[in-house]
C-alpha cells in the first residue's frame, strides 16, 4: 500500500483567501444588489503596459515562424533577460550580481515554496509574524515545522518573529538560532520596510550564527524612501548568506501572465556546497522554464519605455495606497504601510477581532479586505487593505467606510 506525505495532514483548515471567497460569495448571493468593492487580493487591475503587449505580440510573431521559432528554454533562462536584470536591479544599485546567479522561473510563490527543496529537512525556521503564508505551509509540506498547535495558531518548531506596534512592525533578532529566516520587506501584508542599516543587523547575524536569509523583495518597485534597500545585496557580506527572490507581478502587472526570479550567489555555501549548484540542479530537473514570450515580455520592462510605463503604473496604485491611508486616518484609524508598499494594514477598531471587523465592513460597507488573523497570530486585531483595487473604487470605498 502506497504511503502519503503525511505532513500534509497537518495543515490547518483552508486557505486564507479560499475562506474569504466562500464568505463573499455566500454574502452576494443573500445580497445580489450590493455592489461590493474588494480590496482583498494582492492582484493587480491595471493591463499590462503597452510596451510589454507590444514585446509579446513579436514574440508570439517569432514563434510564429520556423526560423525564429523557439522551444525549450536554457535552463537558467534567457540571457538577454538575466542580463537586463543584472543590470538594472543589481548593477545599477551597485551590487555585484552575475547573470549565472539569477534563475528565471513562473514567480515568486513557486520559488518561495520551492526554495526549501535545497535545505535540510531538520533546519530551523524563522518567520515574521504575521507572515505571508506560502512560506510555513511549504515548510510544513516539507516536515520543517513540527506540529500545529491549533490553541496558539502556530507550528511547535517554527521559530515567530513578532511584527506587531511595539516593533514597529518589523521583526527583532530571534533568542533562538534558527538555520532558515525569511524575510520579506516590503512586507506583505503589514507593509512596512526596514532600513539598509536595520537589514544590515541582520545580515551580521545570518552571517554570525551562520543560517540563511530568503529575502523576498516582491514589492520592491514601490519603496519611495531613500534609506530602504531595494535589494538586500546592498548590505556588505549579503552575497554569502541570502537568497533573493522577486517577481514581476506587482511591479509590472504580471500576476496572470507569470515570470519572477530567484537569486543565489555562487559565493553562498553550506559546508562548502555551493547552495547556486544545488538550486541549479534543483531548477534543471523539476522546472522546464518559462515561456520565452514572458520572458521577452519581462526583458521589455527593462526597456525606457517599459520603465516608464510600469512606474506609472505603480505610481497609480501608490496614489489609491495614499487614498486609504488618510482616508482611514481622518476616520480615526490607526494606520500603517502604504508608504513603500500597496498594503496598508490598520488596527480594528473598538476591540473587534480580525474576522469580526471583516463581517462588519463586508456588511455594512460591503467593502471587502484581508483580516489580519489569517497571516498569524500576531496579526490578529488588524487589517490588510490593498491599493491594487480601482481609484474610482478606492476612494469610494474611503468615503463608504467614513459613513460608518
Ligand atoms: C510576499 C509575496 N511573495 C510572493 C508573492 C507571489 O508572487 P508571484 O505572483 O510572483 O508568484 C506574493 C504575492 O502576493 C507576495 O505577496
Amino acid at each position: 500500500m502506497f504511503q502519503i506525505n503525511e505532513n500534509y495532514l497537518k495543515l490547518p483548515g483552508s486557505y486564507l483567501f479560499s475562506t474569504i471567497g466562500k464568505k463573499v460569495r455566500e454574502y452576494s448571493a443573500a445580497n445580489p444588489d450590493k455592489e461590493l468593492i474588494r480590496l482583498g487580493i494582492g492582484d493587480v487591475t491595471l493591463p499590462l503596459a503597452p510596451a510589454v503587449i507590444s514585446a509579446l505580440h513579436d514574440a508570439v510573431d517569432e514563434m510564429g515562424n520556423a526560423a525564429t521559432f523557439k522551444g525549450y528554454a536554457p535552463d537558467l533562462g534567457y540571457e538577454f533577460l538575466r542580463q537586463a536584470i543584472a543590470d538594472n536591479d543589481y548593477k545599477a544599485r551597485g551590487a555585484n550580481i552575475e547573470t549565472d546567479e539569477i534563475f528565471i522561473s513562473d514567480g515568486a510563490k513557486s520559488d518561495s515554496g520551492n526554495i526549501g527543496d535545497i535545505f535540510g529537512p531538520d533546519n530551523k525556521v524563522a518567520v515574521c509574524d504575521p507572515v505571508y503564508p506560502v512560506y510555513i505551509d511549504a515548510n510544513a509540506m516539507s516536515g520543517r515545522t513540527g506540529d500545529y498547535i491549533e490553541s496558539l495558531g502556530k507550528w511547535s518548531k517554527v521559530i515567530y518573529m513578532p511584527c506587531t506596534e511595539a516593533t514597529n512592525f518589523a521583526p527583532e533578532l530571534p533568542k533562538e538560532t534558527p538555520d532558515m529566516i525569511y524575510l520579506c520587506f516590503p512586507n506583505n501584508p503589514t507593509g512596512s520596510t526596514i532600513t539598509k542599516d536595520e537589514l544590515q543587523k541582520w545580515v551580521d547575524y545570518a552571517l554570525k550564527v551562520g543560517a540563511v536569509i530568503i529575502y523576498d523583495a516582491a514589492y520592491e518597485a514601490y519603496i519611495s524612501e531613500e534609506d530602504v534597500p531595494h535589494t538586500i545585496y546592498e548590505c556588505k557580506g549579503a552575497t554569502a548568506c541570502a537568497i533573493e527572490l522577486r517577481s514581476f507581478s506587482k511591479n509590472a502587472g504580471f500576476t496572470g501572465t507569470r515570470l519572477g526570479f530567484t537569486v543565489v550567489p555562487k559565493e553562498l555555501k553550506c559546508n562548502g556546497v555551493s547552495l547556486n549548484s544545488l538550486w541549479a540542479r534543483r531548477h534543471g530537473t523539476k522546472f522546464n522554464g518559462a515561456p520565452y514570450i514572458v520572458q521577452k515580455a519581462g526583458a521589455a520592462v527593462y526597456t525606457e519605455e517599459g520603465k516608464k510605463q510600469t512606474k506609472e503604473q505603480v505610481a497609480y496604485y501608490m496614489n489609491n495606497a495614499r487614498v486609504i491611508y488618510d482616508g482611514l486616518k481622518s476616520a480615526g484609524y490607526t494606520v500603517s504601510g502604504g508608504v513603500n508598499a500597496p498594503y496598508i494594514w490598520l488596527k480594528t477598531p473598538g476591540m473587534m477581532t480580525s474576522w469580526e471587523f471583516f463581517d462588519y465592513l463586508l456588511d455594512k460597507a460591503n467593502v471587502v479586505g484581508t483580516p489580519g488573523s489569517g497571516f498569524g497570530p500576531s496579526g490578529e486585531g488588524y487589517f490588510r487593505l490593498t491599493a491594487f483595487g480601482s481609484y474610482e473604487n478606492t476612494v469610494k470605498a474611503m468615503e463608504r467606510i467614513k459613513k460608518l
